[in-house]
């Protein structure tokens, strides 16, 4: 079998296209939703990510706000600026990048997010919404993971879904929106025995553990749908050829950036066994920013209590 590619981008852009859409009307109406993004520290990564995530508001139509906080920044410091981002009528949503530097109480600043501003879902007033099925925001990886499923017609009711990865970010909110679309759906984490097998009783698969190609032929069940969730930095050409082939064009994206990105999934064995892959990159990466501005944007709703718009 060859697995079909579930094109992330793609259906990212027709979700961006929807919300533009959406912002062009209330923005008729006197509202212009806003989103702000706080980075803290200097961390290459995060930075490039704020980036992506401001320059996305700009391209909908959504106000953006870029606050950039010192490496030495305090929990105190922190929590101050969350206040005022909070009383912001401006301000729809807000993004706190992670990870924090370690002097800062992570648990604390998500916590100070205001629930109806928490465009990333992880606020412990939303999970409990996720959880018992009421309205509220949802953590953007996993929603946008549910949304690509939902474009692609991949059906879940009655389906093994296996989540390897317990993060509160991804694993739990996936298993949840999982679990609520009538899939039956096991967690594996670190202590999980047999992995392999378990994994290969799935019938979609959604590898966010954060461990290179983890998943491999035999991981997979034939004919199985698999989400890649991982973000792995590869710095070794020779491991990119052993990888991909020395006909590889991420041979050439290498050479230009000196790195590639790979997922948990080891993706040419993946597309021998599975039905349709969910890669990385292109997959769940571009969803997620998709589904932040989808959040900034039912934030602004919310809000103001407008009732939220259905999904497509
Ligand atoms: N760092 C990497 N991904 C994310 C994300 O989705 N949200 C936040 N806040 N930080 C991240």
């Amino acid at each position: 079998m060859t697995a079909t590619l579930i094109d992330g981008t793609r259906i990212a852009a027709a979700v961006e296209a929807e919300v533009r859409t959406e912002v062009a009307r209330l923005r008729r109406d006197g509202i212009r939703p806003g989103l702000a993004v706080v980075l803290v520290g200097a961390d290459p990564a995060s930075a490039s990510y704020v980036g992506m995530k401001a320059r996305m508001c700009e391209k909908l139509g959504i106000h953006s706000l870029k606050l950039e906080l010192g490496e030495e920044t305090t929990t105190d410091q922190l929590l101050a600026e969350i206040d005022a981002l909070n009383a912001d009528d401006a301000i729809d949503g807000i993004l706190v990048q992670l990870p924090l530097p370690p002097q800062v109480d992570k648990k604390a600043i998500l916590e100070a997010v205001s629930p109806v501003k928490d465009a990333d879902g992880f606020h412990s007033t939303n999970i409990g919404s996720l959880i018992l099925g009421y309205d509220g925001l949802v953590a953007c990886t996993p929603s946008g993971i549910m949304e690509m499923l939902r474009r692609s017609d991949v059906a879940l009711e009655g389906k093994r879904a296996v989540v390897l990865g317990r993060s509160d970010d991804v694993g739990k909110p996936m298993a949840m929106l999982l679990m609520h679309a009538h899939a039956t759906v096991t967690i594996c984490h670190s202590r999980t025995r047999n992995l392999a097998s378990v994994a290969r009783e799935a019938d979609i698969l959604i590898a966010a553990i954060g461990r290179k190609y983890l998943v491999r032929r035999d991981f997979i069940k034939p004919g199985a749908v698999v989400v890649d969730v991982g973000a792995n930095r590869i710095t070794d050409r020779d491991e990119v050829i052993e990888l991909f082939g020395a006909e590889s064009p991420r041979i050439a994206r290498f050479d230009r950036a000196g790195y590639i990105w790979v997922g948990d999934v080891h993706e040419r064995e993946a597309l021998e066994v599975a039905s349709k892959l969910s890669p990385v990159p292109g997959g769940a990466g571009p969803m997620t920013i998709a589904m932040l501005m989808r959040n900034t944007l039912e934030g602004a709703r919310l809000r103001r209590g407008l009732a939220c718009a259905e999904s497509a």
